[in-house]
């Protein structure tokens, strides 16, 4: 069924207070559930139907009388009760499999514990309530279990007590002060270690914080112990948002079906975004963990507080949770490289998705199933309508304007208009058009065209925005845009004298509103060089033709480290693209690649950043149709051109850097390796013999050195590859996170030969498809990220992946839903290549599949 934002209609009945007693077992739990529940009084009175799936009915009591057959109905999806219209307490009890439970919703087991996921749907598979965002509720949860097995008992809130029971048992209680809906509910049962530390608040509250993990894994967790005290303390300092319960408990878990869980007071994380240390963590997986703590923590106001009046809301909690966490990891590193970091991410997947048949407006009119609007559009593109609100209200307007929505909503369920209104109201302006962004979907371009008469000076840019057309078919609007822009006199100064527009404006910026607007400047003395969205200042695609020469001096004098990396990236997509039309883009952009590496007084990580050549599919992304293996080609080709032409540059930066790098987690020395090994990569092309990477392989102290390392071996196909890769494995065959690592070498290894690889991998024993974390790695790398061997031309690479979706689906649809989005390019690819998966995606979407996944087929098939 279909799902649609209008239809909305508020709770005919609510629950108040809930009160929960488990008796969790790994086999069966039981849960009773007692409910004090509330009808509308402003509506008839409607019957009482509550959610519920896969629960086995064992009691049911209404105010404390059973209650007979007659007066109540179970199906497929929920308890409807009859012949109730007032107040009452509802007591059931049911029964739950957890061991069976490998969908990952609702109780599961993950190694020897017993933990939840409810967000978006999960608690009704748990006991039979009223699932949706807009009911919340107070929670008093009693847990018992073994004592021996589940040592360790956790829920929300705060602790109320705990004891011993007969035969070996043992219980806890938790009662939760604030009111929430049941999609943040959360236990946790098991055999945990801890790390802890005291937080005091700003406003006093003394809160203890706790990392847990599995025992051997406990060392592992001080890194998310200090980020979780960073992000809270950042958020008093920078959003006035301080912590409001006694404890705050976040568990790695190395089964997890998506990134990490803000369930209130206890978050659940997947363990790859906790565990970490020098050895088994690379430097971008510490910079993850600090911003993932971060993202989960700041929910606890962007999302629990005030949460959701429904789904569609989505992006409300979680594009300005991404906002505030992308605004945490700027304010304690590099605002710029965590910009650049960002954007990229955007542009790969959010403007892809866009572009494509799963295109979405970030807050859908309608939706099949929630699960699938996890995305890069809801998540990334959100976050860019707040930063967008934030450029145009300015720090303080804005920190007032968030402050008025959390006051006004705290305790409440809130949509994307209530937003907006807190925003209009803290600042006076009219957010009408701005609020198309939200329903809306379709990435618009920019056009930017210009005239300059050298007999008067006059300059005028004229700007039209179009969004290019979407699935759904919708009309497109202009959007209400803040458009960055800055004009360079021939001694490369930045020219201070507004233009004449009838847009809005301030200094650098102007707000697009209709569909074209001019700015006109007079009496220049030349023509000057512009350059435009510094920092993205909004979402789009800018259409403007640079010469190349012009993109070279622009990356030498534009003040935005954005600006200037995105002049990289068009002197790549130029080259690679466009050789024939362009040749000058070529050694343009050979000569800057070169000016960046002889200038250390850089910041290495920025080089780092221009050094790296775009992956295919960001090349892709600048197509109409897909070429493939001459994007492949062209690509490889570019990369040897700029490690032949700088073969020296590179070598002399990498020896210089090597001792830098060796210091450990300090930011300078993550920025060197980073450019340390751009270098390593680039070099390791024209040496057969791969000797820095062998070398670096042999004394990394780093994981991020030593999956670099290797990575340049079997780039080349290396003499030592393969006993590099045998000793990476024997030294980290224990920890699943790592092996994973090493995994996604062996599936992303640029050879149409890895095919091999992978079918091995999938006959073996490290193939655990219950666990997301490995089905990511294996099919997950291996689909998007091996062109090479994945988009193989006899089709050997598709065939593994659909070989192995049915019984994906059968086990955790989110996850097999989610490994189709890698197919999303595939109307533009060769006629070849797009009948071949075609014809998969036809056969697959003829089976009996889990809406997750008949969803996302039916929209990828149009
Ligand atoms: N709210 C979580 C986060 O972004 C994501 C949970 C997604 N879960 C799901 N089943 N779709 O932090
Ligand atoms: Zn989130």
């Amino acid at each position: 069924p279909v799902i649609r934002l209008a239809d909305y209609a508020p709770p005919p009945w609510r629950v108040t207070h809930v009160d929960l007693v488990f008796d969790l077992d790994a086999e069966a739990t039981q849960v009773e559930a007692t409910l004090a529940l509330q009808p509308d009084p402003a509506r008839p009175a409607a019957p009482l139907r509550l959610d519920g799936e896969d629960l086995e009915l064992l009691d049911i009591a209404l105010d404390g009388q059973p209650l007979p057959p007659a007066r109540y109905r179970v199906d497929a999806t929920g308890l409807t009760v009859l012949g109730v219209d007032a107040p009452c307490l509802l007591r059931t009890r049911v029964r739950i499999r957890p061991q069976t439970n490998t969908r990952l919703e609702g109780l599961y087991v993950s190694g020897a514990s017993l933990m939840t996921q409810c967000e978006a749907e999960g608690f009704r598979r748990i006991t039979w309530f009223v699932d949706r965002p807009d009911v919340s509720a107070v929670y008093t949860v009693t847990l018992r279990a073994d004592r021996t097995k589940y040592p360790v008992l956790l829920s929300n809130g705060n602790p109320a007590g705990a004891g011993d029971l007969d035969d070996g048992h043992h219980w806890a209680r938790f009662v939760d002060p604030h009111p929430k809906p049941c999609y943040l509910f959360a236990l946790v049962a098991g055999t945990l270690g801890h790390l802890s530390a005291p937080f005091r608040t700003m406003d006093g509250r003394d809160v203890t914080v706790r990392v847990w993990a599995e025992p051997a894994d406990v060392p592992r967790c001080r890194h998310a112990l200090e980020s979780t005290l960073r992000a809270m303390r950042w958020d008093e300092k920078r959003f006035g948002r301080a912590y409001d319960l006694d404890v705050f408990d976040i568990v790695a878990a190395q089964d997890f079906t998506m990134g990490a869980m803000e369930n209130k007071g206890l978050n659940i994380f997947n363990a790859r975004f906790i565990l970490a240390d020098i050895d088994t963590a690379t430097d971008a997986d510490f910079e993850a963990i600090e911003s993932v703590i971060g993202h989960e923590y700041f929910h606890n106001w962007s999302g629990n507080r005030v949460t959701l009046r429904d789904w569609f809301q989505l992006s409300l909690k979680e594009g300005l949770t991404v906002f505030r966490d992308q605004e945490f990891t700027a304010d304690l590193h590099s605002r710029a490289m965590k910009r650049i970091d960002d954007v990229r991410l955007l542009k790969s997947r959010q403007f892809a998705e866009d572009a494509g048949p799963l295109a979405h407006p970030v807050r859908p009119a309608s939706y099949s199933e929630i699960n699938n609007f996890y995305t890069a559009t809801v998540y990334e593109k959100g976050a860019e309508i707040i930063r967008m609100l934030h450029t145009l209200l300015g720090e303080l307007t804005f920190r007032r304007a968030l402050d008025l929505y959390f006051a006004r909503h705290d305790g409440g369920a809130a949509t994307v208009e209530d937003l907006l209104d807190a925003m209009r109201e803290a600042s006076g302006r009219d957010l009408a058009q701005f609020a198309r962004w939200y329903d809306q979907a379709g990435t618009p371009q920019i056009a930017v065209t210009e005239a300059f008469d050298p007999a008067t000076g006059d300059y005028t840019l004229h700007l039209a925005q179009h969004t290019p057309a979407t699935p759904d078919g919708s009309e497109k609007q202009p959007l209400h845009l803040p458009f960055a822009f800055a004009l360079y006199d021939a001694d490369d100064r930045r020219i201070a004298t507004p233009p004449d527009t009838d847009a809005a404006q301030r200094p650098g910026l102007v707000e697009l509103t209709a569909a074209e607007h001019t700015l006109r400047w007079r009496g220049l003395a030349q023509r000057p060089l512009p350059a435009f969205l510094q920092g993205l200042s909004a979402p789009a695609r800018l259409r403007y033709d640079y010469a190349a020469s012009d993109l070279g001096r622009l990356l030498r004098i534009e003040s935005d480290a954005l600006v200037r990396w995105e002049c990289a990236q068009q002197l790549v997509a130029d080259a690679v693209l466009r050789g024939e039309a362009r040749p000058d883009a070529r050694p343009a952009l050979i000569a800057a690649l070169g000016a960046l590496l002889a200038d250390t007084t850089l910041d290495p990580a920025f080089v780092a950043e221009c050094v790296s050549v775009a992956d295919v599919w960001s090349l892709a992304d600048r197509c109409d149709r897909i070429d493939l293996d001459l994007l492949w080609r062209e690509r490889e080709a570019l990369l040897d051109d700029i490690a032949a032409a700088h073969a020296d540059l590179l070598a002399a930066r990498y020896d210089a850097l090597s001792p830098a790098a060796l210091g450990g987690l300090a930011p300078a020395c993550i920025a060197a390796r980073q450019l340390r090994n751009v270098a390593l990569s680039l070099l390791t092309r024209r040496d057969p013999s791969a000797r820095r990477a062998e070398a670096q392989f042999a004394q990394a102290n780093t994981l991020t050195d030593r999956l670099a390392a290797l990575a340049a071996l079997l780039r080349v196909d290396a003499p030592g590859a393969a006993a590099a890769l045998a000793a990476f494995r024997t030294r980290h065959a224990d920890d699943p996170l790592t092996t994973d690592k090493w995994l996604t070498l062996v599936v992303t290894r640029p050879q149409p030969d890895a095919v091999d690889a992978v079918r091995d991998i999938l006959a073996g024993p490290l193939w655990q498809p219950r666990n997301p974390n490995r089905v990511r790695t294996v099919l997950g790398h291996f689909a998007r990220n091996n062109p090479v061997a994945f988009h193989r031309r006899d089709g050997a690479g598709y065939a593994l992946l659909f070989d192995w979706l049915p019984e994906l689906d059968r086990i955790n649809p989110q996850v097999a839903a989610r490994q189709l989005t890698a197919l999303e390019p595939w109307r533009r690819l060769d006629a070849d290549r797009a009948a071949r998966i075609e014809a998969h995606l036809r056969a697959f979407a003829a089976l009996p599949l889990s809406r997750d996944s008949a969803d996302v087929a039916g929209r990828l098939l149009g």
